[in-house]
């Protein structure tokens, strides 16, 4: 039988090397987008190449989503069953430092993603996945944020994905091409971009037990969030593109936590014990052992607007694609510190 074939945009982020690693598992070709930059970005996929199996069914090019000639000549030349973009300046932050770029690559990435797919207009059609996220909800008040759940982003991140989603879902209704949205809740992993919550707390965390830093400095301890791992929901983007007929999915996993316990839990199993002291900006952990300040507020990493709050409702995806997560935060928070701790020996 002939292979399938994917195109992954976004192919060296975190999600971009669990989907690959996924495809290839079931005998996919992949092709993959990488930008260029000044260093080598391919650590994350690095290994695929070692694996002898996998290596020849495993390609990349270079091209961009500010680019339309190279999307377009890509998507020619690669004629792919399944295209899945997960491209994007995705820090939330940083979209507040960089808003029109990230609107460019978020909002204009997916239109050109999708003019190319409709104007090549292949025999075989294109399935499309678009990389929503729950950041599009916001500072709703639902208690739980499923398909229904009305939009109110809160950065230009947010606002980004908004249009994403919204142009996504009018090229499937005038063009009848086969593209879904999914929309993810926080997932995260051991490959985490260390610049993301989970994955700063870790190292920070680890490297004070090991004497390479002194303290960690957080910004907003309160905020809720509703984290997975980034292996479960690569498997809930490809049931979206195997259904019968395209739709909108949430993909969370129903538990929500803040800031400061996901700390709590992490501190716990590296062997710390922490105590908290002061309110506001003024709030640090205190290392019960040698009384030193493990964990300090700073005012540049708070957000001008926060996302308060996110939990989903992924019964859509339960019920439709048989989809549920399997991965508990704390074996997540497990395999986030075995791989730091192996990283460093
Ligand atoms: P990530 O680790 O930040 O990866 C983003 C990818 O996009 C990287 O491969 C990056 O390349 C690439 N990229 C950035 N700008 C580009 C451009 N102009 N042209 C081509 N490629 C570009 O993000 P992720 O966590 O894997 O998330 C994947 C997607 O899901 C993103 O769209 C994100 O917004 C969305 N999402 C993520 C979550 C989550 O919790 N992880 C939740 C909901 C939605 P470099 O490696 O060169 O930087
Ligand atoms: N990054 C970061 N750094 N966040 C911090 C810090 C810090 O030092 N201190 C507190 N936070 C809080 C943020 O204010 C936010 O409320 C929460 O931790 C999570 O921040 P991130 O890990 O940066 O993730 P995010 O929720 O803003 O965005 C991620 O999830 C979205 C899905 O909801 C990204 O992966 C987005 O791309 C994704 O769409």
């Amino acid at each position: 039988m002939k292979k399938k074939v994917a195109l992954i945009f976004g192919i060296t982020g975190q999600d971009g090397a669990y989907l690959s690693k996924f495809l290839l598992k079931k005998n996919y070709i992949v092709y993959g987008v990488k930008r260029r930059s000044s260093i080598i970005n391919t650590h994350r996929i690095d290994d695929i190449y070692k694996d002898i199996n996998s290596k020849s069914n495993f390609i990349l090019f270079y091209g961009d989503l500010t680019d339309t000639s190279s999307i377009y000549n890509l998507i020619k030349k690669t004629r792919p069953n399944e295209v899945y973009n997960l491209a994007a300046q995705s820090h939330v932050q940083v979209s507040f430092e960089v808003p029109e770029y990230s609107a460019e690559v978020n909002s204009l990435g997916a239109l050109r993603i999708l003019e190319a797919i409709k104007n090549l207009n292949f025999e075989t059609k294109v399935k499309f996945y678009q990389a929503g996220s729950s950041e599009m909800f916001g500072r709703t008040k639902d208690k739980f944020q499923n398909e229904k759940t009305s939009f109110y982003p809160a950065s230009p991140y947010g606002v980004s994905k908004c249009f994403a989603h919204w142009i996504t879902i009018n090229y499937r209704e005038a063009y009848n091409i086969f593209a879904c949205n999914g929309i993810l809740f926080n997932h995260e992993s051991p490959i985490r971009g260390e610049t993301f919550v989970t994955r700063k707390i870790i190292q920070g965390l680890i490297r004070i037990k090991n004497g390479n830093q002194k303290k960690l400095f957080l910004g907003n301890l309160y905020s809720k969030r509703d984290w997975g791992h980034a292996k479960d929901y690569v498997e809930a983007m490809w049931k979206m593109l195997q259904q019968k007929k395209p739709g909108d999915y949430v993909i969370a996993t129903g538990k929500t936590f803040t800031i400061k316990d996901f700390v709590n839990r992490a501190a716990k199993k590296i062997g710390f014990k922490i105590k908290w002291v002061g309110k506001g900006i003024n709030e640090k952990a205190i290392n019960i052992e040698n009384s030193k300040i493990l964990i300090e507020c700073k005012k540049r990493y708070f957000r001008p607007v926060e996302v308060e709050f996110l939990k989903g409702n992924a019964q859509k995806a339960k019920k439709l694609l048989k989809w549920s997560p399997k991965i508990t935060l704390d074996n997540l928070i497990d395999e986030m510190i075995d791989h730091e701790l192996e990283n460093l020996s």
